[in-house]
């Protein structure tokens, strides 16, 4: 007990000597914001925070009339504070019409020197705030957030362009940086791959170029990587093999290409892989039948080549939506693919696929869209009816040539659209084969749509 005690004491003295030395540092006459019953907010903050706000929201916005006490009783939408060595600071920043009192940016937004002052700032956030009047990141001095900001977050500000600055390699702290839908540029500084302790990489909707560097690969506790609808190019660094704790990498929408590399199994946990509008070939890697987390894989529109013989769909239980449509995939669709019993959606269409459509896909319990279209399936379809009436339009198979519907399954305004009934198939295939329809053939080719016809209705 005693020694507790002693400690209690300690501690106490400690944080009564910190208080000190925070009031001789940073309230230069000793001068503070006190109010009756909360923590008082030292001078130079308070000004900070003002001159910061008023650097975005514009030079007519009062701080020190509206909002005397920012941390306590005059709280401002979008501030929070917290208490260190016993006064306040301001920890988070959202600026932009998030909600109907946010702080709104003015005309001419800009990063007033005041903002980097905020020295426990852990979360900065713009929203909709730089739209007109180019900006640049340049124009702020990033490092001064190096120890304290964890998250830094810019969505729709298309005025603010230029590239990712290095300094934000520095941001050692940095756990989430969020940059959508803005116009910057540029290449991805390499020494983003040292924050390591980032856990949320989003750079979509941006003109970012070049190449994704190896060190992405080194970020070891990212969860979710989306770096959709860029202008990226090159390869898929081998590295991405050390991103073991993602939860999500959306790299859609550049021009990536290269193989899928076989490294991309080391995601164990990863539920979402699009992968879609880029350049990948080379063939569906075989590693992906071990990512057995996967929930989405989305690869359309790659000129990816290849078949779906050798990947062991089965093993994918947990897989909700499968779109491979426009990867020129060839030869035939396999039976394991209606062993993955999740499935809603199977996106196959626009590509070379041949062979039959097992009629085992009807039985896959939460399957709504079933897209084969522009495809060279052939026979007949086998599906019972009422999976037709099930799927409707979401059961797409036009443009397959030689596949057909059973002659009296189903009159043919309900049946699938595009797809013809069997006899219709069997007839321009006699037509193809005696040439046009000359005059002297015709008698035949009634009696052999007879003959069709009576074998099909006899079953
Ligand atoms: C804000 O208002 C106070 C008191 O009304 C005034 O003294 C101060 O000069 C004003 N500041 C700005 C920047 O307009
Ligand atoms: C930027 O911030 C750092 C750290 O707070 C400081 O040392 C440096 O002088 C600042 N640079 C400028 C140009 O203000
Ligand atoms: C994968 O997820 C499991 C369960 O959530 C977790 O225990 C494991 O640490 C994760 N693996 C990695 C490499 O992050
Ligand atoms: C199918 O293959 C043919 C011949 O190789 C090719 O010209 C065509 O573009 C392919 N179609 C699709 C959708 O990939
Ligand atoms: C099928 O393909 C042809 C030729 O490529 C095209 O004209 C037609 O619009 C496509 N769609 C359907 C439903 O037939």
């Amino acid at each position: 007990m005693g020694l507790i005690n002693i400690n209690n004491g300690v501690v106490v003295i400690v944080i009564v000597i910190m208080c000190l030395i925070g009031m001789c540092v940073n309230g230069e006459d000793g001068e503070y914001e006190g109010v009756e019953g909360g923590a008082p907010m030292v001078k130079t903050e308070q000004e900070a925070l003002y001159s910061a706000i008023q650097g975005f929201v514009g030079a007519g916005w009062n701080g020190s009339d509206l909002y005397p006490d920012p941390c306590g009783w005059t709280p401002i939408q979008g501030v929070s504070c917290d208490i260190f060595d016993g006064f306040w600071y301001v920890t988070d920043l959202n600026i932009g019409s998030i909600q109907d009192n946010s702080l709104t940016c003015g005309p001419n937004p800009k990063f007033s020197p005041h903002l980097f002052q905020l020295k426990h700032l852990k979360s900065l956030a713009f929203f909709n705030c730089f739209s007109t009047s180019p900006i640049a990141f340049r124009s702020g001095n990033w490092t001064a957030f190096s120890g304290s900001l964890e998250s830094l977050e810019f969505r729709s500000n298309l005025g603010l362009t230029g590239p990712i600055p290095t300094s934000f390699g520095q941001l050692e702290r940095l756990q989430s940086l969020v940059l959508i839908e803005n116009g910057l540029s540029g290449g991805l500084p390499d020494n983003i791959g040292n924050l390591r302790h980032l856990k949320r990489l989003v750079l979509s909707g941006n003109r970012f170029t070049g190449k994704i560097g190896d060190s992405y690969g080194y970020l070891s506790e990212l969860l979710i990587m989306d770096l959709s609808r860029n202008s990226l190019y090159g390869r898929l660094p081998l590295t991405f093999g050390g991103l073991t704790s993602l939860l999500k990498l959306d790299l859609s929408e550049n021009q990536l290409e290269g193989n899928i590399p076989s490294e991309i199994s080391n995601m164990k946990n990863l539920t979402l892989l699009d992968l879609s509008n880029n350049k990948f070939s080379g063939g569906l890697t075989k590693s992906i039948q071990e990512m057995s987390s996967l929930q989405e894989l989305v690869l359309s529109r790659n000129p990816i080549g290849g078949d779906l013989m050798n990947i062991e769909w089965q093993n994918l239980q947990g897989l909700v939506v499968l779109d491979l449509s426009s990867t020129r995939l060839t030869g035939g669709i396999p039976e394991s693919m209606s062993q993955m019993r999740r499935l809603r959606f199977l996106g196959l269409s626009y590509n070379n696929l041949s062979g039959y459509l097992t009629p085992k896909l009807a039985e896959l319990p939460d399957l709504t869209s079933l897209y084969v279209y522009e495809n060279k399936l052939a026979g007949e379809l086998k599906f019972p009816r009422g999976f037709y009436d099930k799927m409707g339009r979401r059961f797409g198979a036009w443009n397959n040539s030689d596949l057909c519907l059973p002659f009296g399954l189903m009159p043919m305004r309900l049946g699938p659209f595009g797809v013809k009934t069997c006899r219709e198939v069997m007839l321009s295939e006699i037509e193809q084969y005696f040439g046009l329809m000359a005059d002297s053939y015709v008698p035949l080719l009634v009696y052999m749509s007879w003959v069709v016809e009576t074998q099909l209705d006899a079953r």
